[in-house]
């Protein structure tokens, strides 16, 4: 796990702003759920799947119930979603850490955290398009360009259950070709030796058995749905029929925004789908449930690469210098945050050069100066950090030049 210091800590904090706006805008509300959930909410997320069965921060509680720190959002929101019944359509977005016990590299964390959405109770395609492009939008807004949108569909469970059954025969036909890690993934989640990176296994994965050729009737008309409306708003996107996620609650659609600048192991920017049995697993009522969760610590990553979205530390309007006593910059600087101006000052008594020093360091846009003179007159000097001459102004007009020279 990572400290993030500042500018960069601030600059997630304008990521998840950007991304606020953008689902705010479209009727998403706010939801916030537990770090830490009963166990079982988890589980849920599929026992044969690393995120459970290998990267689980779990431990049993002074109350001795058996609990873990959440590896994701999706199992919670709809476990909220079973116990408070809101009316559906329930639409909300999320951020915030999440927990996996992974090997950390670059663009892979311990604690990482994501922006989300979930909607539940509609089973309308064209709510999969509109969770899709509010994904697009996002990416589009940060000013990132290389990001590719990767679609799929898994069918519905049953659809799932034969493509399932017939990857099983083909891969164990294969035999020794496999690699002995995939091997041992056939045997607890076929569809996830789909996503082998090891070179051995591409060509038979290249030549495994296709999902579309399992779709009864309702699935091939839903994701056809999905790539129609997709291609109605124009947001580009390839369909590829091996992918896979690596979570198990998903049915029909799933989708993933990979990202051009990293290596295939840790591209996933992001990614999502629908699933459908969620919330009746959790104990609700059967409710369609559509939506994606974005890596922030990699989107941040894929923001550097492409030189987009710099970190901006909150621009100061003054800087206090005062060679009295420190006494004259706390009035001061009290006075003009409670006018709303941003302001920050030196300690400790420094002298005045080592404070101009501070005052040119601190981004500020005035350096607010107060020396003896000052005091006798009633004044202090405003001098321009970034140009422009020194002139003396009275105290009690401080705050309104300062407030004029910010809006010019
Ligand atoms: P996920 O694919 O496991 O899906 O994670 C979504 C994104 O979180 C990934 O694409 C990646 O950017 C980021 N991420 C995951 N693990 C790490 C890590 N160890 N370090 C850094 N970033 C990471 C989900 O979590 C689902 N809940 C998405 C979803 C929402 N599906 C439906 N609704």
């Amino acid at each position: 796990m990572r400290d993030i210091l500042p500018p960069e800590a601030g600059r997630f904090e304008q990521l998840v702003a950007v991304f606020a706006e953008i689902v705010e805008s479209a009727g998403y509300g706010r939801l916030n759920t537990p770090l830490i959930e009963d166990y079982g909410v988890f589980v849920r997320i599929g026992d044969a799947t690393d995120v459970v069965s290998k990267e689980m921060y779990d431990f049993t509680d002074h109350g001795d119930r058996h609990v873990a720190l959440r590896p994701e959002v999706t199992a919670s929101a709809c476990r909220a979603f079973a116990q408070h019944r809101p009316t559906p359509p329930w639409k909300v977005f999320y951020s915030g850490p999440n927990f996996r016990h992974e090997k950390a590299q670059r663009g892979r964390y311990r604690q990482f955290e994501q922006v989300g959405v979930e909607v539940l109770g509609v089973d309308d395609p064209l709510l999969d398009v509109e969770v899709i492009a509010l994904a697009w939008e996002f990416y589009a807004a940060l000013g990132l360009r290389q990001v590719d949108l990767i679609v799929n569909s898994l069918g519905e469970p049953a659809d799932r259950a034969r493509y399932v059954a017939a990857l099983k025969e083909y891969f164990t036909a294969a035999g020794d070709a496999l690699s002995a890690a995939s091997r041992a993934t056939l045997v607890t989640n076929p569809l996830r030796v789909l996503d082998s990176k090891r070179p051995e296994d591409q060509s038979l994965i290249a030549a495994a058995p296709s999902i579309a050729d399992f779709y009864d009737e309702g699935a091939s008309a839903h994701f056809a749905a999905v790539c129609a409306g997709l291609d109605a708003i124009g947001v580009p996107y390839r369909v590829e029929p091996k992918l896979v996620r690596g979570l198990d609650y998903y049915r029909r659609t799933i989708f993933e925004f990979q990202g051009g600048t990293f290596d295939s192991a840790q591209n996933a920017l992001g990614g999502g789908g629908r699933y459908d049995g969620l919330v009746e697993d959790l104990g609700g009522p059967a409710t369609p449930g559509v939506g994606f969760a974005l890596g922030v610590d990699r989107t941040v990553l894929a923001c550097d690469d492409e030189g987009v979205f710099a970190a901006t530390p909150r621009q100061l309007d003054a800087f206090v210098v005062d060679v009295v006593d420190g006494t004259h910059a706390l009035a001061l600087t009290t006075e003009l945050r409670r006018a709303g101006l941003a302001v920050d000052r030196a300690f400790d008594g420094r002298s005045m050069k080592a404070q101009m020093k501070l005052a040119n360091r601190s981004n500020a846009r005035h350096a607010v100066i107060v020396g003896p003179d000052e005091v006798a007159t009633d004044t202090v000097q405003l001098k321009p950090l970034f140009g422009g001459d020194q002139r003396t102004v009275p105290r009690g007009e401080i705050a309104a030049q300062l407030r004029k020279s910010t809006s010019s």
